[in-house]
């Protein structure tokens, strides 16, 4: 695709997501893990990232919209799918495409803490902490990568670009 250059590729991906689904399983032990998918840009990492997690594993989803087209972030977020079961009481796991601005993420949080969860982390496959608008603990990441947009396994510039098996950096 002519706008696109591959960042990280088919088999660097699994590569990655292989030994952070053992770091995770390792982490929590043999207690069931309830992982939150953030659509929808989450939606491959997490189909990958559950079956090398191993064990008992709960999926569910949060739809959020943090961007109303274009590259950069608006800053608001929008929930527009909540979670189907509550989840008092279990191990969470927020499992996020990337963190930007660190804004979705934070609202997740708080989101989700006063739900009564028996712990809460984040993971997230891409970190692009040099755009970073507020502090985040992000507990497990796939790849550190600078301040580009990038698009492909999950990420999209307006709709498009998911189902790359990569990840590219988009260049307008
Ligand atoms: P944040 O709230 O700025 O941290 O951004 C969170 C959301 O913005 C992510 O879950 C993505 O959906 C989207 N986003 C941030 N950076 C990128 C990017 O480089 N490519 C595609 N989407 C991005």
């Amino acid at each position: 695709m002519s706008n696109t250059r591959v960042l990280i590729n088919e088999e660097a991906l699994q590569e990655r997501i292989a030994t952070l689904g053992r770091e995770i399983r390792s982490h929590y032990g043999d207690e069931p893990i309830t992982c939150i998918g953030v659509l929808k840009g989450s939606f491959i990492f997490l189909a990958d990232l559950v079956r090398v997690i191993g064990g008992d594993v709960r999926v569910e989803f949060l739809g959020v919209s943090s961007y109303h087209g274009g590259t950069r972030s608006t800053g608001v977020v929008r929930i527009t799918q909540d979670l189907k079961h509550p989840i008092d009481g279990q191990h969470c796991l927020i499992v996020e495409d990337i963190v930007d601005t660190g804004l979705t993420a934070d609202y997740l949080m708080r989101l989700l803490a006063v739900r009564g969860p028996r712990s809460l982390k984040i993971c997230s496959l891409l970190d692009k902490p040099g755009n970073r608008e507020i502090e985040v603990p992000v507990d497990f990441v796939g790849f550190t990568i600078p301040d580009e947009f990038v698009v492909g396994y999950g990420l999209d510039l307006n709709e498009l670009y998911r189902n790359l098996p990569h990840i590219s950096v988009y260049t307008p």
